[in-house]
């Protein structure tokens, strides 16, 4: 069996991917994440009596602990989730942004860079660094412009975005220079169980289930491409197995929607299932906008799709409707992560937002 190094493994979609990699024996985990307010052991409470799944509480940026754990476990990838990853974060405090991010990332490739060096020829032959990016690194597109390929020029416009863009392009320089076989994936917005109550889908589910405002940005027209988080965790295990070392792969949903048409979607299951005096969007409340907001990404995912034939395999309906679900059947989980700190984040970025 394959050994995998995950970082961030205790996020939404790292906890996603080490759950469907241990059910699906695709390796077994060291997974090395801080456990900062994003991390949740909670997510991967199914995974707790299994001894092929090694959790160490770290961060990216020791040296020394990424040493020693790539020395003891001798993995066969490494596989880089670990981020802060909430735009709206990033543009209130962008240092911790470039701490992880980018410092981070940097540390873990010149550990991972030591470690492949001493391996033998085989073992670097079949050895993978796997750096999971977004597609926000491309910046924003006009309405009709077509979508964003691979060689899209990286145009970053939020510090999250432009914390990302440089550990893309360190991963990138790893290869070029060093020889190290790199892997890089360009990923739309995901969504499924255990996402933050920070991002979208789950905020709106939650505070739409309180019968409290809906926060919608600006005029709510903004457009991004939806992909379920385990079609995304398929596609990094093909990329991990198919891909050409120095390559970069977008994955997407091909699922452009406005926030509305997200947040009308979520509010139509919620009348469904909890009705109310009055239809659940109109707890709709146009808040000002997030600044420099990106008004629409979207995603040519042709060259994975042909190079490895991955495609999603949840449309959107099944795959809102699963997580509408997901949120309202898991209450503990909910408690565990929504802590004070979560509320003084809500505080912080809604009170004082005013409408627009
Ligand atoms: P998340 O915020 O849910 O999880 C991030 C995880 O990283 C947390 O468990 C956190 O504790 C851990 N972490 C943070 N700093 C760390 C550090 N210094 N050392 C070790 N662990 C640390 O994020 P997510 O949504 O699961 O995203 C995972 C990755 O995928 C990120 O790199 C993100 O940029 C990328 N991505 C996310 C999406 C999306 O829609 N969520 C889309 C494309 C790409
Ligand atoms: O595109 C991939 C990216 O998707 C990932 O790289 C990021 O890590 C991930 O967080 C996500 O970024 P977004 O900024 O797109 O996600 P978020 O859920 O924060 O917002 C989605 C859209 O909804 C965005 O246009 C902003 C809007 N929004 C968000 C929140 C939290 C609102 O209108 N109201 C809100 O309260």
């Amino acid at each position: 069996m394959r050994t995998w190094l995950v970082t961030g493994g205790a996020g939404f979609i790292g906890s996603n991917l080490v759950v469907m990699a241990r059910r699906q024996k695709w390796a077994r985990i060291i997974n090395l994440d801080k456990l900062t307010y994003a991390g949740h052991l909670e997510s991967l409470a199914e995974l707790q009596d299994d001894p092929d799944h090694i959790f160490v509480q770290g961060d990216i940026a020791d040296s020394a602990l990424v040493g020693k754990l790539l020395t003891e476990y001798q993995p066969d990838a490494v596989i880089n989730l670990a981020a802060e990853s909430h735009v709206d974060r990033s543009i209130l405090g962008p240092q911790t942004f470039i701490k992880t991010n980018v410092v981070g990332t940097l540390a873990l490739l010149a550990g991972t860079l030591q470690y492949w060096q001493g391996l033998t020829p085989p073992a670097q032959e079949n050895f993978r660094f796997l750096q999971v990016s977004t597609d926000e690194v491309y910046g924003s597109l006009e309405p009709y412009a077509p979508a964003f390929t691979e060689i899209h020029p990286y145009q970053p416009n939020s510090p999250y975005a432009a914390s990302k863009a440089a550990a893309d392009h360190l991963v990138r320089a790893y290869q070029h220079t060093y020889g190290l076989p790199t892997l890089t994936t360009n990923c739309s917005n995901n969504y499924g169980p255990y996402q933050h109550p920070e991002k979208l889908v789950p905020l709106m589910i939650l505070n739409a289930r309180s019968r409290k405002p809906l926060p919608v940005y600006g005029d709510g027209k903004h457009v991004r491409d939806w992909l379920y988080v385990e079609d995304h965790c398929a596609a990094l295990q093909s990329v991990l197995e198919n891909g050409r070392p120095g390559e970069t792969y977008n994955i997407g949903g091909n699922c452009e929607r406005t926030n509305l048409e997200i947040v009308t979607v979520i509010c139509r299951m919620m009348d469904n299932l909890f009705p109310l005096a009055v239809p659940h969007i109109r707890l709709v409340s146009h808040v000002v906008d997030r600044p420099g907001h990106d008004r629409r990404y979207a995603i040519d995912s042709s060259k994975i799709q042909q190079a490895m034939d991955w495609q999603p395999s949840t449309n959107f309906e099944q795959g809102i409707a699963q997580t509408v679900n997901w949120y309202l059947s898991h209450p503990e989980w909910i408690t565990a992560v929504c802590s004070e700190q979560h509320q003084q984040w809500m505080d912080l970025n809604y009170d004082r937002r005013g409408a627009s």
